[in-house]
């Protein structure tokens, strides 16, 4: 069956409080659109766990830095639908920037620490957009739960936070990352890269795969682990690294020394198209064995 499709906030305000007040729990998946399997993946999940699934498709433009092309953001809205069908989307809530930002708006949401290294120190501003139009995304969907991928591992612990801290009732659900057959996250920036470039991608995930596999032969010198990855990406010749960090897995700060449960986190241009991945490792403490007799 072909989806709902509202554009309407208040609308959708309604379509919401009925199936909240006829006992359905609904499940909510945010996105830019140009869907691919890594947001179906997030529909399906959301359908295992919900009755409705709603999904947003707006392509924020709070979240945009002035350098990046927000125009140039693929989008598909017929193709989109079929795809969001297929994976057992019921609502497909799609408002223009008015109807999100109309004129006199002015309020945003801040949250602080876990949004400003990483991907957040290269784009000033970008979680802060993405906080607040998901913040708004809720209060007018008013779903159950959420699911976000783990591809945008920051992103999913800036809106865990924002939940918390600002008392919202809603869980918050992390999938993990659907890749392509040579390991490449799937994204719809993908979509820019030529055919040489494409190839060339799989750099990204060949490195974190070579991280892995150090730090499972005992590697813990966190420098060692980036500049052997460093060296697996600079076989790309168009690639150009904007950051490799190995942080905490709950806080994101950088880790001294590799212990614990973390992820290894980067982000690299290939060409023109700025490309982010990770792995989540953890790894056993020494300790507590020694420690136990
Ligand atoms: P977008 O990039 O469209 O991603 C929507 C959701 O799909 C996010 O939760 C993202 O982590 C997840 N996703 C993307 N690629 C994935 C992959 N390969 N595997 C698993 N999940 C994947 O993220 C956004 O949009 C926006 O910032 C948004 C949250 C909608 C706010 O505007």
């Amino acid at each position: 069956m072909q989806p709902q499709v509202i554009k309407s906030v208040q609308e959708m305000r309604l379509r919401s409080a009925q199936l909240r007040q006829s006992g359905h729990r609904i499940a909510f998946v945010p996105t830019m659109g140009y869907l691919h399997e890594g947001h179906l993946s997030l529909v399906r999940k959301a359908r295992d766990l919900a009755d409705v699934v709603v999904m947003s498709i707006f392509v924020n433009p709070a979240q945009f830095g002035p350098n990046e092309d927000i125009a140039a953001y693929p989008r598909d809205l017929a193709r989109d639908k079929r795809l969001a069908a297929s994976a057992g989307t019921d609502i497909i809530f799609s408002p223009s920037n008015a109807e999100m930002y109309p004129e006199g708006y002015q309020t945003s949401v801040l949250v602080k620490d876990v949004s400003q290294g990483l991907c957040g120190a290269f784009r000033p501003g970008h979680f802060e957009g993405v906080a607040t139009v998901v913040a708004k995304l809720f209060n007018i969907v008013r779903p159950h739960l959420a699911v976000f991928g783990e591809k945008d591992a920051q992103q999913a612990i800036v809106i865990q936070r924002m939940v918390v801290d600002l008392n919202m009732d809603i869980d918050i659900v992390v999938a993990p990352i659907v890749r392509e057959h040579d390991g490449l996250a799937m994204s719809s920036r993908n979509e820019y890269l030529t055919a040489d470039e494409r190839r060339q991608a799989a750099v990204l995930f060949e490195s974190l795969r070579t991280a892995k596999e150090l730090i499972a032969a005992g590697e813990r010198d966190v420098d060692n682990v980036k500049t052997a990855m460093r060296t697996v990406i600079s076989k790309a010749s168009k690639s150009r690294i904007q950051y490799i960090e190995i942080a905490d897995s709950i806080n994101l700060k950088p880790l001294g020394r590799i212990a614990g449960e973390f992820y290894v986190l980067l982000a690299v241009y290939i060409g023109k198209t700025r490309l982010i991945d990770n792995v989540k490792i953890s790894v056993p403490d020494k300790n507590i064995g020694q420690n136990s007799h």
